[in-house]
């Protein structure tokens, strides 16, 4: 999910990769490692850590080689190591390759090639790649083309998402680069030819670009290239000019992370579910293995976390309850710790964190590991702390999140919330196929309705332009558009510095209303058909009082007397969060870029609460 850079020229191609890999660090990552053909041998340096330390070892300044792979690892599978980091060799140390994504089935792929006698040095999905090529190299491949039909009958084999870079000691003057769903460029000149992720890792060099499409090959020489589809016929690709200025280039041309993250929320999610779960079949999760019988000893639920991934964990511990009936409680970490909370060897406790590094988090998890439960890291970052503590640990795969606000690890903690819910009513012998078939289904669905909301962005951002300069807010909903309540309200007060409060809509006659006067600002969050005429009630109260509103929903409002009304798609309730949620990330995103705010990086936050 990190950073790839290939170079083959004439120059000497490690100060380009090397370079290359500096400009993609933007995109985080844990190690760094580069390959190059030295003397017809793959030579590989590579480590956890940053950039900086692969530039400085010492055998670096004797390779000379002018053709090179380099990556930059965020880990998915395994953590960040020597052994892990990439690149990777087949046993025969023939093949290097570097991969972003995650390979979906590297499991029965490993098994296959174990099978076939290879043995495995690392712990990640990539190193299938390197030994399926030589697999296939060394069996029954006719010799025209053999490199590349080696290289494309791996593939052919990869679920999942990839960018890959090839190299081969036998082949010395080309790289092999495909891609499915991570991003690849290839910068091109007259005598050398430029590989990376994104553009700005390569624009000092050139700014004539081949932008890869999905499941297309390119073998790049020195000084040309040739492209073919995925039965490899050859075809040919236009050069496109790039103009761009590095800066916007490095976030895909987004103004902002954050903004990128909100876009990237379709995809992330597409990686939270990975192969989680198929229809038909039920949800499983490599490395948990819960009996039977431990799962009905269970009594108690926590979901212990921080700020937005407590919220999060609210709208998983509605999920649990619903499909599993068992009692589930949703803790502010940094209560839980000092509450003395009842915990013995029947209760299991969630803890859910992007950073895997929040210390409250963790202080609370080694609570409840003191007092006998059984616990379970929900993470996005691959060997964070907590990930070492927890007994188990399963991940969001949601790829780096950099913006200090949180989005994108939102939605996906949720996806991967309500799967592990599937799974644990499934394990439990308690599942109504009915209505988790049809709960899987939506859950493939995802994907595709967010980009229907993300398609309605304007409308947001005019609703924001309008009223940017106010300076309080309130938010309302009940059951989980309450929860969703709060992450909008959140969001606001984060990045745009406007007070604002979410309240439950039944709760406002009991307080709150007193602050509803004329002219302020209310967000009703409408989704969940058995509770949507009552929170409509609360609404007409405010807009009663003067109230301006506007209303996230995903049913047909009659006769509404409201001022904006968002329609976002219908889906099953359990999940209607990862929709809804979005055009509040847009709408707080819009009032702080109206206000002149720095977005990604608001003031007196931290991405990560490493202290106490
Ligand atoms: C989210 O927008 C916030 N910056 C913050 O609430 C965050 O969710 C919280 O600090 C928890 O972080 P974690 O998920 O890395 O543990
Ligand atoms: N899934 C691979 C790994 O864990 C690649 C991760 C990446 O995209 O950096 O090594």
């Amino acid at each position: 999910m990190c950073g790839i850079v290939g170079y083959v020229g004439s120059k000497k191609a490690t100060p380009v990769l090397i370079n290359g890999l500096l400009s993609l660090e933007y995109r985080g990552y844990d190690s760094a490692g580069i390959a190059v053909i030295e003397n017809n041998e793959l030579s590989v340096l590579k480590d956890k850590g940053r950039v900086a330390n692969l530039k400085q070892m010492p055998e670096i300044e004797n390779l000379n080689s002018s053709i090179g792979i380099a990556h930059t690892r965020w880990a998915t599978h395994g953590k960040p190591s020597r052994e892990n980091s990439h690149p990777h060799l087949d046993n025969s140390k023939q093949f290097a390759v570097v991969h972003n994504g995650i390979i979906e089935n590297y499991h029965e792929l490993r098994e296959f090639l174990t099978s076939k006698g290879y043995s495995f040095l690392s712990q990640t999905d990539t190193e299938v790649i390197p030994n399926l090529i030589h697999y296939y190299y060394t069996n029954g491949i006719s010799d025209e083309d053999k490199f590349l039909r080696a290289v494309k009958s791996a593939v052919d084999d990869l679920k999942g998402s990839y960018a890959i870079e090839v190299i081969s000691k036998l082949y010395p003057d080309r790289v092999i680069v495909v891609r499915k769903d991570s991003p690849l460029v290839i910068g091109t000149t007259k005598e050398e030819n430029f590989i990376a992720s994104d553009i700005p890792a390569i624009l000092p060099y050139t700014k004539d670009f081949y932008l890869l499409d999905d499941y297309e090959y390119a073998v790049i020489y020195k000084d040309h290239i040739k492209f073919f589809d995925n039965t490899l016929s050859s075809r040919s690709k236009a050069i496109k000019n790039i103009e761009w200025d590095a800066t916007a280039a490095e976030k895909n041309g987004f103004e902002d992370y954050m903004l990128k993250e909100i876009y990237e929320q379709p995809n992330s999610i597409r990686e939270t579910i990975g192969s989680r779960f198929k229809l038909g079949e039920k949800c499983s999760f490599d490395d948990i293995n819960l009996s039977k019988e431990y799962l009905q000893s269970i009594n108690k639920i926590y979901i212990v976390a921080c700020g937005t991934a407590m919220h999060a964990g609210l709208i998983g511990k509605n999920a649990i309850e619903k499909l599993c009936h068992i009692p589930t409680e949703v803790d502010i970490a940094s209560e839980f710790r000092y509450r003395n909370p009842i915990i013995d060897d029947k209760t299991f406790c969630i803890y859910i964190s992007q950073s895997g590094e929040t210390a409250d988090t963790i202080a609370a998890l080694k609570l409840a590991k003191s007092k006998g439960a059984k616990t379970l890291a929900v993470s996005n970052v691959i060997g964070s702390s907590i990930t070492r503590e927890a007994d188990y640990t399963i991940y969001t795969h949601a790829g780096p999140e950099i913006a200090v606000a949180s989005t994108k690890a939102y939605t996906s903690q949720i996806v991967l919330l309500v799967i592990f819910a599937i799974y644990l009513t499934e394990n439990l012998g308690r599942s109504d196929v009915a209505t988790t078939e049809s709960l899987k289904a939506d859950i493939l669905d995802l994907p595709t309705k967010l980009e229907s909301v993300l398609a309605e962005t304007e409308q947001i951002q005019k609703f924001a332009d309008k009223i940017y300069t106010e300076h309080d807010m309130y938010f309302l909903g009940r059951g989980c558009d309450y929860n969703v309540a709060m992450e909008g309200s959140l969001k606001l007060k984060e990045i745009s510095y406007i007070h604002s409060e979410a309240y439950a809509a039944g709760e406002l006659k009991h307080g709150p209303i007193a602050l509803i006067e004329n002219g302020v600002t209310v967000i009703g969050i409408l989704t969940n058909p058995d509770l949507v005429e009552k929170s409509i009630s609360n609404l007409q109260e405010v807009v009663s009082r003067g109230a301006k509103t506007l209303i996230i929903t995903n049913q047909k409002l009659s006769n509404s007397n409201f001022n904006y009304i968002i329609n976002i798609p219908e889906i099953n309730p359990l999940v209607s969060p990862i929709l809804s949620v979005v055009p509040l990330q847009l709408f707080a995103y819009y009032i702080a870029k109206n206000k002149g705010l720095d977005v990604d990086k608001p003031r007196n936050l931290a991405k990560s609460v490493t202290v106490e």
